[in-house]
């Protein structure tokens, strides 16, 4: 799908990945990006942003920013109507918000919850909200954001490992049950991304769900070139104009999922291996 004219939602949109998004949408000739996040005031700053660099360029983008808590299904409901009512049909819808959460099994059920609630059931909200319309419309895409967490794992950090391959789950059973009523889906999952979360979200998070060897964005941060937001950007943007479901922007990470298709248990070994690893230079 081409960018050029469309209506698109962006989840998360106030900060790292989903700010980019925003940004490069808008630099592709969305006919309006709707900002939507938690913080409202990031949210209305990344819009106000876009507002007023269309004074300059002669884009034609128009930026809404909407407050929006997306563990809330009345919030994903709201944020629809309110992109319909302002802008028309949602054409493109980034569930993109997310958190990050560490630890183990142990980790308290009131931090499972919430994870559960962010980077999964916020996916399904959406996908109620929206996809009836894009089917009566025949056609409409949704962009989930999981993670290479969802493919691989993410040593020291069950909840993020866990609610990224649901989140994987979902994408890929949309992407089979609309596919012949025209949705488009693609499942972004990226290794290392400079972002708040990445940089400093993962390790406080960690600690509250108990003790832990080593904390679990360091292992993001040990395994691997990590990109900007702008070269996830990027990757979405060939990714939605290609319809491909599976968008990596760090490439190796296909083959570290062929490597597990292909023998699990060598792969669980060297992933064992790795931790050692990680352990012993923490
Ligand atoms: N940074 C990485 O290395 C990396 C790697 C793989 C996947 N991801 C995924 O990318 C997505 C974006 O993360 P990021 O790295 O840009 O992090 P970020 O922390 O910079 O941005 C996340 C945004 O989501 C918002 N948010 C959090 N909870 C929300 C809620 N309940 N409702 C609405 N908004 C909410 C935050 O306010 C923030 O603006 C997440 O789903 C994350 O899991 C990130």
């Amino acid at each position: 799908m081409e960018l050029d004219d469309r209506v698109v939602v962006v989840t998360g949109g106030a900060s790292g990945i989903g700010r980019a998004l925003c940004r490069r949408f808008a630099a592709e000739g969305a006919r309006a990006v709707v900002v939507a996040d938690l913080d409202a005031d990031g949210a209305r700053a990344v819009a106000d942003g876009l507002n007023e660099s269309m004074d300059d360029r002669e884009a034609t983008t128009r930026a809404l920013a909407v407050a929006t808590d997306v563990s809330r299904e009345s919030d994903v409901i709201a944020l629809v109507e309110r992109t319909e009512e302002v802008c028309g049909p949602v054409d493109l819808f980034c569930s993109n918000a997310g958190i990050a959460i560490g630890g183990g099994a142990e980790a308290p059920d009131e931090s499972w919850e919430r994870i559960w609630q962010v980077n999964v059931m916020a996916h399904v909200y959406a996908a109620r909200a929206v996809v009836p319309g894009m089917i009566a419309r025949g056609e409409g895409y949704l962009l989930n954001t999981a993670s290479a967490a969802g493919l691989l794992t993410n040593l020291g950090a069950a909840p993020y490992s866990v609610t990224k391959h649901a989140a994987v789950g979902l994408a890929e059973w949309l992407a089979i049950t609309h596919g012949d009523a025209g949705i488009k889906v693609s499942c972004l999952c990226p290794q290392g991304v400079r972002t708040a979360m990445l940089l400093g979200g993962l390790d406080p998070s960690a600690s509250e769900a108990g003790d832990q060897a080593f904390p679990a964005g360091q292992v993001v941060l040990a395994s691997g070139e990590m990109l900007e937001p702008e070269d996830v950007a990027e990757a979405v943007v060939q990714g939605v104009r290609e319809e491909t479901f599976l968008i990596l922007p760090h490439p190796e990470v296909a083959e570290y999922f062929r490597h597990k298709a292909t023998d699990y248990d060598r792969w669980l070994r060297g992933m064992r291996r790795l931790q050692q690893r990680l352990i012993a230079g923490a």
